[in-house]
């Protein structure tokens, strides 16, 4: 009986999913000169068959690109043509997104506390209501508006002490990126009943928490189509949604992103175009004078970035920053051994502008601003197999943990 049931909500799952990406494959490709960075921008640019899960601005750093089962042998046509190296990561993705969607089925939801897969906005918003409900003594759910489509932007306070400086937390500004969202219920799960050091960062500090930033376009993700990026309000003719990572108003357009709105890293028509990122930066601008520290999160590549990506120069307390951010990834790899990059956008990803730490940091200047790329450099990309979401869980939290003890041995926090 129970495994019939189990059966067809997977089978009712896999049929509402409208958007199929069968044999549609994840290549990594390493651009050696300059030559390879400007064939790989203008491939981004201009064909509609490839879709790029990160661009590439340095030499000896990776592209992450999906691409149609009619374009494939186009594309390594034109990589050979130009001595362009390139590895075939996954043949096709349907399959991982498949496997994923079973994996995810298979939670038992009699429990609550399972890291062991990835979240849905529904489980999430549940959860932040049953914790502020039964931990109504320190935790309180918190909102930032509401999206496009109506949703809340919904986060918990978890505050043990009055008036404390605040760390701010924010993920799921992409539909496709799962994981930051469940990474950021770890977080919250850990501050509010884990070890004593997690306690005591609760009462030096007052933190804010929105595991949700685009509810919209991860409930999307989760129904329709699982490699949507965007938001879900419609912009000119047809297209619909703006990327709301790179939709800030710090250097918002100037690198990265794209001004077609059909695209899927569109970028809006302004800065702050978007009700998402606006009302998320009112909130932010209304416990400003108290933030000492945003944190951001996303999928993926195994980066931790810090201002600014427009930027070559260091500016603001970058040396401190760095120091922080080594030290802290030194940390996060003990329990694991991944290995995480530090530095700025520019230096060691994408180098895309617009971003909400870059607006917060230039905006506010709180001492400690930090972006994980979670998990991994390229081989999954989103669609992370189940198994990796608890180890990326732990070792991000871990790293959490280091970024306030180093920060605070530094005196920046
Ligand atoms: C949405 O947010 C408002 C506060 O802005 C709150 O009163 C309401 O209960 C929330 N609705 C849901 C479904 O969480
Ligand atoms: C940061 O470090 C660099 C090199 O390590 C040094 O030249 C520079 O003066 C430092 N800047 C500040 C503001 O301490």
């Amino acid at each position: 009986m129970l495994l019939k049931i189990l059966i067809l909500s997977v089978l009712s799952t896999v049929l509402t999913e409208e958007v199929r990406y069968d044999d549609y494959s994840l290549y990594k490709i390493y651009p050696q000169i300059e030559e390879h960075l400007n064939f790989l921008s203008d491939l981004q640019k201009e064909n509609d068959g490839v879709q790029f899960w990160k661009s590439v601005s340095q030499v000896g750093d990776y592209a992450s690109v999906l691409t149609s089962p009619q374009e494939r042998d186009n594309l390594e046509h034109l990589l050979r043509k130009r001595s362009i190296d390139y590895d075939v990561m996954i043949e096709n993705i349907q399959k991982a997104l498949d496997d994923q969607i079973m994996g995810r089925k298979k939670r038992d939801t009699r429990h609550w506390l399972f890291w062991t897969n990835y979240w849905s906005v529904t489980q999430i918003n549940e959860w932040l209501q049953n914790l502020a409900d039964t931990r109504s003594d320190f935790v309180s759910l918190i909102y930032a508006g509401r999206s496009y489509e109506g949703r809340n932007i919904t986060g918990v306070r978890i505050a043990r002490g009055t008036n404390r400086p605040i760390i701010f937390v924010e993920g799921g500004q992409i539909g496709a990126d799962w994981l930051s969202p469940t990474v950021i219920t770890y977080l919250v799960d850990q501050l509010v009943r884990g070890s004593f050091e997690a306690q005591r960062a609760t009462e030096e500090f007052e933190w804010h928490i929105f595991p949700v930033l685009n509810p919209d376009g991860q409930e999307y993700s989760q129904n329709v189509d699982r490699l949507w990026i965007k938001n879900r309000r419609p912009t000119t003719g047809s297209a619909i949604g703006v990327d709301l990572s790179r939709n800030w108003n710090s250097h918002w357009g100037i690198i990265g992103g794209s001004f077609v709105p059909a695209d899927e890293n569109f970028i809006g028509l302004g800065p702050f175009s978007e009700v998402e990122t606006r009302s998320v930066s009112r909130y932010v601008e209304s416990i400003s004078s108290r933030l000492v520290s945003s944190l951001s999160f996303r999928a993926f590549g195994q980066r931790l970035l810090i201002p600014f990506a427009h930027n070559i120069y260091p500016t603001y307390n970058y040396n401190e920053t760095i120091i922080i951010g080594r030290r802290a990834m030194g940390s996060l790899s003990v329990r694991h051994g991944t290995h995480f990059t530090v530095g700025t956008s520019r230096v060691v990803h994408d180098g895309a502008t617009g971003s909400i730490a870059d607006w917060i940091k230039h905006r506010f200047n709180p001492p400690v601003v930090f972006t994980h790329q979670l998990r991994d450099e390229g081989a999954w990309g989103y669609t992370l197999p189940v198994n990796q979401v608890l180890p990326s869980c732990e070792e991000t939290f871990d790293s959490v943990m280091a970024i306030i003890r180093e920060a605070k041995f530094l005196n920046v926090l």
